[in-house]
């Protein structure tokens, strides 16, 4: 049996990367803040965490490395506020920074010399914002930009040990992502991504022969649309 831990499990894509890794044959531990009631199953284990909260995060992660190596860790998680950035008061974006670029750090800080021994992969969920200006999302597309930077330092560390450090770049998926904005997908089913796609990625990536690193992956809706909400 492989193992693998993934952030932001509880929602979005990392819901359903964890689904289709236990549909691969892992056993999953899964990081977010809410659960949905019986997310729970025999290969699914939802462990409860900010990842604001660097102790926790590091004791969960300890507990569950001693007890079964990692194959593959997936960093998923993430927040996004939207608006001028003048507008974006500072605590938004201390938890756009620390959640999206800070714990992933952390997290491969932690665990990475466990990764060299089982030879595994990292995967980071990363954003096309990483490569665009991000008018309206200046601080959400800096800490991608980082994101995607870290990661390919992380490939060049680590790929003599045989780790695989992958990153996907999604560009809009239908997630809850856009709460927080006055924007959301559009409507045509070509102009967004679903949670799935993204899953199917990353399991591309992984099913790779070892020789053979995705370093990068973009995935882009074939139409690029977004809409106006509603005014409440
Ligand atoms: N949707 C898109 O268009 C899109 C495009 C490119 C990249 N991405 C990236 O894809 C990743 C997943 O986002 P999503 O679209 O699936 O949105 P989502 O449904 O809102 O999922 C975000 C996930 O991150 C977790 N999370 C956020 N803050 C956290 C915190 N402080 N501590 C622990 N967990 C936290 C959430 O868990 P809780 O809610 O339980 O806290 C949730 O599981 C993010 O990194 C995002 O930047 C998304």
């Amino acid at each position: 049996m492989k193992h693998a831990l993934v952030t932001g499990a509880s929602s979005g894509i990392g819901r359903k990367i964890s689904e289709a890794l236990v549909q691969d044959g892992f056993e999953v531990w899964g990081i977010g803040r809410t659960f949905q009631k019986q997310a729970e199953t025999s290969l699914f284990h939802p462990l409860v965490c900010d990842l604001r909260d660097t102790d926790r995060l590091l004791q969960l992660s300890d507990s569950i490395r001693q007890a079964h190596p990692l194959d593959v860790v997936v960093c998923c998680a993430g927040v996004a506020y939207y608006g001028l950035h003048e507008e974006v008061a500072p605590a938004r974006i201390q938890e756009i920074l620390r959640v999206n670029l800070e714990s992933p750090m952390i997290l491969t800080q932690h665990l990475l010399r466990d990764m060299k021994k089982t030879q595994g992969t990292i995967i980071y969920i990363s954003s096309v914002t990483a490569h665009l200006s991000g008018a309206h999302a200046a601080a959400y597309a800096a800490s991608k930009a980082g994101l995607s930077s870290f990661a390919g330092s992380i490939f060049d560390e680590a790929r003599k040990w045989g780790v695989r450090v992958i990153t996907i770049e999604p560009d809009m998926t239908e997630t809850g992502l856009y709460r927080n904005a006055d924007f959301t997908t559009g409507e045509e089913e070509t102009s967004r991504l679903l949670p799935e796609d993204v899953a199917d990625a990353v399991l591309f990536a992984l099913h790779q022969p070892t020789r053979s690193v995705i370093r990068t992956l973009t995935i882009r809706p074939q139409i690029q649309r977004i809409r106006r909400k509603a005014r409440e």
